[in-house]
């Protein structure tokens, strides 16, 4: 199997752990950034047949990359193949000059920044260390350092964040100009320790956040921004396409390979998931073997009902032949007819109501194993 146009990299450190994340990270742990870095790069050698030789793109998140070891980040960036798209996350309070002069030097030409908020009582409520003199900050070096594509992530639906709330939020982020804005719905994610605090509090204020995500689209398209997936957006430049090329391929359903813990990858009928288990890892690795990983074999139907899914996020259309064997048919009259969904000359889109409602107008669309059987 070869072929693959797009690598993951999964960087797990973080200076702390917020209270809403379950992403794979872990605190600390500066002296095994090094050995970690080492481990991607076997990792990369023993998928080499993989990927093409001229990728496409390159990602690097979190975790926080940007929390990396220096030396190690150094490394890192130096052994990976080169891409159109090379892409960091970072977290504000980490960026220094140092660090921004280090990722221009090696290539990267994207740089995702998680802001979240910009006032400081939001911000306290997700435990975060960043205030927003410290977004200003960031920004401010990394364009210095020649960064010319910025994205910001932002999050709505915080505890005590009012439609106001998010309208500076928004303002703020807009006068920074970032190439790109991710905006974000936050999820009480199981298990975590804001789920414990917040849970309840969220579908509570579940009616009052309703109306969110269409003032973050009429204000981010109204200030020139493309609405390009349902949390993604992209200034519009007459010379450069500024949306996401590594987020583009998971939505097109293009393959990728993971690499680090907790990293999935998809390649043709096969799905993998490193184990999260950072000691594992790297034992398995040192000693010149394949980490951990669980393997799923994905049927035709699972990943038709993914490329629905996925390619009705984007504002370009999915093609109806493609996904037909698990496309209902009577819910796409249905769906049309209310407006949700547009259909012209064998494409599909949804209208901008129904990318609102976003996954429950794809799920109506979807014919689910268990209706197969009953039909
Ligand atoms: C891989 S994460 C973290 C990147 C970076 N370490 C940071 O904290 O900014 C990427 C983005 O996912 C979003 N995110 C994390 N947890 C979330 C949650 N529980 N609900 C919604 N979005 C979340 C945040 O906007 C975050 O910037
Ligand atoms: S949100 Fe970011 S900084 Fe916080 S624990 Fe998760 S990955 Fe780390």
């Amino acid at each position: 199997m070869s072929g693959i146009r797009h690598l993951y990299v999964h960087i797990p450190f973080c200076a702390s752990r917020c209270d809403y994340c379950d992403f794979v990270s872990l605190t600390g742990r500066a002296d095994q950034h090094s050995r970690y870095v080492e481990a991607l790069l076997a990792e990369l050698e023993l998928e080499r047949e993989r990927p093409t030789p001229e990728l496409e793109t390159v990602y690097l998140g979190g975790g926080t990359p940007s929390y990396l070891e220096p030396e190690a980040l150094r490394r890192l960036l130096e052994g990976l193949p080169a891409a159109g798209e090379l892409s960091v996350e970072a977290n504000p309070e980490t960026v220094t000059t140092g660090l921004a002069e280090l990722l221009v030097e090696a290539g990267v030409n994207r740089v995702s920044l998680g802001a979240q908020s910009f006032q400081p009582r939001l911000l306290e409520v997700l435990g975060r260390h960043a205030g927003p003199d410290d977004i200003h900050r960031a920004i401010e070096i990394l364009r210095e350092a020649g960064v010319d594509n910025i994205s910001l992530d932002l999050l709505y639906g915080i505890p005590g964040q009012s439609r106001d709330d998010l309208g500076a939020d928004l303002d703020q982020a807009l006068a920074l100009a970032p190439e790109h804005l991710s905006c974000y719905e936050l999820e009480a994610k199981p298990g975590t320790r804001f789920a414990h605090a917040h849970g309840a509090e969220l579908p509570e204020q579940a009616d009052a956040v309703e109306d969110h995500l269409e003032l973050v689209v009429e204000r981010l398209t109204a200030s020139g921004y493309r609405w390009y997936e349902t949390a993604n957006f992209a200034r519009f430049e007459p010379e450069r396409d500024l949306r996401s090329v590594h987020n583009l391929g998971y939505w097109r359903g293009h393959d990728y390979l993971g690499i680090g813990i907790g990293a999935v990858s998809t390649a043709g009928d096969l799905r993998w998931r490193n184990a999260p288990s950072l000691s594992r890892y790297l034992q398995a690795l040192e000693t010149g073997k394949e980490p951990p990983r669980e393997t799923e074999a994905l049927d035709e139907a699972t990943k038709l009902r993914e490329r629905l899914m996925l390619g009705l996020r984007l504002d370009e259309p999915v093609a109806i032949a493609e996904v037909e064997p698990v496309l209902d048919r009577g819910a796409l009259t249905r769906l049309s007819d209310l407006g949700l969904v547009k259909v012209e000359g064998g494409l599909m889109t949804l209208s901008t109501r129904g990318r609102m409602l976003g996954g429950a107008v794809c799920a109506e669309l979807i014919v689910w194993p268990d209706e197969t059987l009953a039909a």
